[in-house]
């Protein structure tokens, strides 16, 4: 392994990273370089390096890439004045007598399951992301994704579907997300198919399977009403 490498790599390390009121799966990672606060993170996601996640819900399984911010704070656009000094915050500064008004409350940002996002995102806060869906990179999310969903672009729109509409309401209703390590293991090669059909998915989980109140593991449950967004 050359040294430059092994270099680069104990530099990144050194940056560190900020966790703060999380509640992060063990299973799952934060890149260095990351500010972390008041997020909650299911089982086997993670973020890059150089994330800002503020007031967040993620579910299992979910890639989140380098430089993505989700749910940066919002300065209120109809007070005389945007700027943050005349609210009772660390930003308020030297400028305290000003400083009078308490922070409006942020929303709540819902990440579903399995989903990925790419290099360089921004999602605003409160909106949801449904499950299995993809954010291309350096898309500006302004509006909930749906399930399966790939959207990209500045406002962010929907480019296409990862499957077709009988693939996804059979994902969904199976939640795979939600089942233990175990059950994973035994319908693990369904993960390996490309473009899976309805028949290949009905043939590792052929009974009306459906895991909702079977098993719920790391709040994955949660999730649940992102399926009904359509
Ligand atoms: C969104 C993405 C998954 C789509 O992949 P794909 O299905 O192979 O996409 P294609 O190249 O076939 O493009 C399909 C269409 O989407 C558009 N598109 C692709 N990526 C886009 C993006 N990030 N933003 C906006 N539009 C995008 C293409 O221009 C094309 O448009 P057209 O049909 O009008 O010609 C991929 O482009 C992407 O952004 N991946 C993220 C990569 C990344 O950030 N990796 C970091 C490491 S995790």
């Amino acid at each position: 392994m050359k040294l430059s490498y092994l270099y680069g790599k104990l530099m990144k390390k050194l940056q560190g990273t900020c966790v703060i009121n999380s509640n992060i799966d063990k299973t799952s990672v934060v890149g260095t370089n990351c500010n972390v606060v008041g997020v909650r993170m299911s089982r086997y996601s993670y973020f890059g390096s150089d994330c800002q996640i503020v007031n967040a819900e993620i579910g299992a399984f979910c890639s989140i890439s380098d430089h993505v911010f989700i749910g940066g704070a919002e300065h209120p656009l109809d007070w005389v004045s945007t700027s943050p000094v005349f609210q009772n915050t660390r930003h308020s500064g030297p400028s305290k007598r000003i400083a009078k008004f308490d922070l409006p409350k942020s929303k709540k940002t819902i990440i579903g399951n399995d989903v990925w996002i790419g290099h360089g995102v921004t999602i605003k806060q409160g909106v949801v992301i449904g499950n299995g869906a993809v954010v291309g990179s350096n898309a500006l999310v302004t509006k909930d994704v749906l399930p399966y969903a790939i959207v990209g672009g500045v406002p962010a729109k929907t480019i296409k579907y990862r499957f077709p509409k009988e693939v996804i309401d059979r994902l969904e209703e199976i939640q795979w997300w939600n089942l233990p390590d175990e059950k994973i293991t035994e319908v693990v090669d369904l993960f390996h198919i490309k473009n899976p059909s309805l028949e290949d998915i009905n043939r590792y989980f052929p009974d009306n399977h459906n895991v909702v109140g079977i098993v719920c593991v790391c709040g994955g449950g949660k999730y649940q009403n992102i399926n009904k967004l359509q």
